[in-house]
């Protein structure tokens, strides 16, 4: 970039004053303000919109400063010049932008993340095919000038971390998103000594990046030892992408709220590595924002589920990696109907509402509000009971009901109601199972240690669900046969309206 900032000036505005670089730096610190104001909002549900607004504009501009900036470099013959570099650019943006909006709208709330997933693994794409790019032009930036010898380490070494980081987001977000998507599933993968393979594919990936700094060198103004490069690079692309595969593989189907969000972050790591190789300082902070969040998210998510940081980042570390629990005999469930679970609600003072991923796929949040809304005006005491990691999103139950106006205050979180269960008359646990499975209490269980709401503590609990299926981690949920537990089978929204019918 250094001669392009000497000749941009000299032809348009004069001989010293680099304006394209300085227009592009300032719009860079703007979008990047915005996107911290945009983090900021969407840590609550009343200013989640205007988050989004902020998040939205920031990206806006750095798209338009980052055109600019292409724009004014092909302008003085760096490379393809203006109309194909505009054409090139809005024609990848333009079918970007239209898959974008056909997938943001035909996207289901119950397929959000597995889309996220599948949108982790393009971050870590984009960032490997970044780091090959800039390892085939660098013979090309050195002979130029563009790139000084005495930095050619510190280059290669960008590459290296760039390639790494992106190719195990890759892996790791794909296997995600076929595990999210039930296009896998089955037990964890638990290959022995896996923990030591792991080690072993990180340390040798630091050995062959420094092979490629070591080797690569530049002599007479050309680079030498490229065969070399190219074979550690090849070598390192393959052993992380093996690593993401297998980081992934190796966790229970419980802990992949936390592994989302750690593909979350290691995708904003890549992205950062993309920007140092770009030398783009708007995508190095906002990688690193949405590296360093979605880290704090992976720790916020694994205190609530009573696991270690450590254990899930490197790949179920220290788990024994069973996922479905030996199929007990409990005993018999009973079944109820609407009508009697209408009568039930109309005589309880104290009602607490447990909702799960079962009211998004059968988007009951409406009827539930309306319910709600009738048994309040009944004088009933109706309160909302939210598992961190109920649903399949973070917030996603929060974010059904703030649709549906349910009012915050009388929604709480797991913390908060925990110790109320035993003063409540009814509990509606609707469409939750491993969120609320006493299993969980059990030592040996596949769930156990995972805080739970303990919804079998009220006099009466109602399970409104389809069939005596497990959940997600596939674990056999006892409160089903407690005696205070009765079943309602169906799709959660007729049973909700039918109750609503018969109040
Ligand atoms: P789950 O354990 O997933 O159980 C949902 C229940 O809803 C199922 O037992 C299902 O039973 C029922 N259901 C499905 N469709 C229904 C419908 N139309 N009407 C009525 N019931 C329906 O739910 P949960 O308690 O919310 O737990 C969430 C699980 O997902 C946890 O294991 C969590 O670790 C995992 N997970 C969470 C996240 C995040 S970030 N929240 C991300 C990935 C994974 P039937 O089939 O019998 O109806």
């Amino acid at each position: 970039m250094s001669d392009v900032a000497a000749i941009i000036p000299s032809q348009i505005f004069g001989p010293t004053y680099d304006w394209p670089a300085h227009i592009t730096g300032l719009a860079y610190i703007v979008a990047a303000v915005l996107f911290i104001l945009a983090l900021a909002g969407l840590s609550k549900n009343e200013t989640a919109l205007r988050g989004n607004i902020y998040g939205a504009t920031g990206m806006g501009i750095a798209l338009v400063a980052t055109l600019y900036q292409a724009v004014s470099y092909q302008a003085f013959g760096a490379g393809l010049g203006v109309t194909t570099t505009l054409t090139l650019a809005l024609v990848a943006m333009a079918v970007g932008g239209a898959i974008g909006v056909w997938r943001a709208r035909t996207v289901e709330m119950t397929g959000m993340p597995e889309l996220i997933a599948i949108l982790h693994s393009f971050v870590g794409l984009a960032a490997v095919l970044v780091g090959f790019n800039t390892f085939v032009s660098m013979g090309d930036e050195v002979a130029t000038g563009h790139v000084d010898p005495s930095t050619l380490g510190f280059h290669l070494g960008e590459v290296g971390v760039g390639v790494f980081i992106g190719a195990v987001t890759f892996t790791g977000s794909i296997v995600a998103y076929l595990k999210l998507s039930a296009k896998i599933k089955g037990a964890p993968l638990t290959l022995p000594g896996r923990n030591w393979l792991n080690l072993a594919a990180l340390v040798v990936s630091a050995v062959l990046v420094g092979v490629m700094v070591a080797c690569v060198t530049v002599s007479g103004g050309t680079l030498t030892g490229m065969t070399t490069g190219w074979i550690a690079l090849g070598l390192l692309t393959i052993i992380a992408l093996a690593l993401g595969l297998h980081l992934v593989a190796a966790i229970g189907g419980g802990d992949m709220p936390v592994v989302v969000s750690m593909l979350n972050s290691y995708s904003g790591w890549a992205a950062a590595a993309a920007g140092f190789m770009l030398n783009n300082t708007l995508l190095i902070i906002t990688g690193a924002l949405v590296g360093s969040s979605g880290a704090y998210l992976s720790y916020i998510m694994c205190q609530a589920m009573n696991r270690s940081f450590i254990s899930v980042i490197l790949g179920g570390f220290g788990s024994d990696g069973a996922t479905s629990g030996e199929a007990k005999d409990y005993g018999e469930h009973r079944e109820v109907d609407a009508g009697e679970v209408a009568r039930m609600l109309s005589e309880a003072k104290s009602v607490v509402i447990t909702p799960g991923y079962g009211m998004a796929v059968a988007q009951a949040q409406y009827p539930v509000a309306d319910l709600t809304k009738k048994l309040r005006a009944k004088g009933v005491d109706v309160r909302f009971g939210i598992h961190p990691v109920a649903g399949r999103l973070p917030g996603h139950m929060n974010v059904l009901l703030a649709e549906a106006k349910v009012p915050y205050d009388i929604v709480l979180e797991m913390d908060e109601i925990n110790d109320d269960f035993p003063d409540t008359d009814v509990v509606l646990v609707i469409g939750a199972n491993d969120t609320v499975n006493p299993a969980a209490t059990e030592p040996g269980s596949p769930i156990a240690g995972m805080p739970v709401l303990h919804v079998w503590e009220a006099r009466d609990v109602v399970v409104f669900k389809r069939s005596m299926n497990t959940g997600y981690a596939g674990v056999q949920n006892p409160l089903f046969f407690n005696e205070n537990s009765q079943m309602l089978f169906g799709d959660a929204k007729d049973s909700v309206e039918a109750i609503i019918k018969a109040l």
